[in-house]
């Protein structure tokens, strides 16, 4: 399973394929040790706890785990969910047309690039595609200033703090008028290397 998008203003080509484990395991444990992901991901280590994990993220019928590439080049791991069906649902009043995501960008020199901005664009173009779909949510840590002001940024709107079992965190929405006009998304039948 893969999807394209096509970002106004931008010559990028940002795709996504839905992580294989075979293939991709070495390169999310390598982004999850990386000094700026491991703080808010909590999954630095050896391989078999990034194996874990993503195995246990395969495995969950409501959330799709993805390899982002930017012009060919994989740069971040994103998952993307029904947020009424996600834990987060027990701390929030969850509409059935939520979905939700979760980041990171994995290779240092990406950093500081706005390629975090056009990873998530390309993640609301692709949720709110669903017509079923309404808004995105997202949940950082509140002491995430990073991933806090790139949300901003793009037209996130904090609601206020949830109190999650692992963290304080800025409950962060968007609706599809927060969507950059021109931004979409087309599934692609293509392997994306
Ligand atoms: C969060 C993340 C996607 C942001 O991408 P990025 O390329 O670092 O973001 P940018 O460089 O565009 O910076 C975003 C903002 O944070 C600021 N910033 C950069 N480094 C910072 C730091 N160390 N501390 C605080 N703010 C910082 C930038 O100045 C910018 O703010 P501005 O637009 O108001 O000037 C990326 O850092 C990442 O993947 N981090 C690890 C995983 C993670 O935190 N995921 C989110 C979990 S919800």
């Amino acid at each position: 399973m893969s999807w394209r998008a096509t970002l106004a203003g931008t010559a990028a080509t940002i795709a996504a394929h839905r992580l294989e484990l075979d293939r991709d395991l070495p390169l999310v444990r390598g982004w999850m040790n990386a000094p700026h992901v491991a703080p808010w991901w909590g999954l630095a280590g050896p391989i078999d706890v990034t194996e874990r994990y993503l195995r246990e993220q395969l495995a969950r019928p409501h959330l799709h785990p993805w390899i982002v590439c930017a012009d060919g080049e994989p740069f971040a791991y994103a998952e993307t969910y029904r947020a009424a069906d996600d834990p987060l649902a027990e701390h929030y009043d969850a509409d059935p047309g939520d979905r939700g995501f979760h980041l990171l960008v994995g290779p240092p020199d990406r950093l500081g690039t706005g390629a975090a901005q056009l990873l998530i664009r390309a993640l609301l173009a692709h949720l709110l595609a669903d017509p079923a779909a309404t808004r995105v949510v997202c949940e950082p840590d509140v002491r995430n200033t990073r991933m806090l002001r790139c949300c901003a940024a793009l037209g996130a709107v904090d609601t206020g703090v949830v109190r999650l079992p692992d963290k304080d965190a800025a409950l962060l929405v968007w609706t599809r008028a927060d969507v950059i006009a021109g931004d979409t998304v087309e599934l692609t039948e293509d392997a994306i290397a």
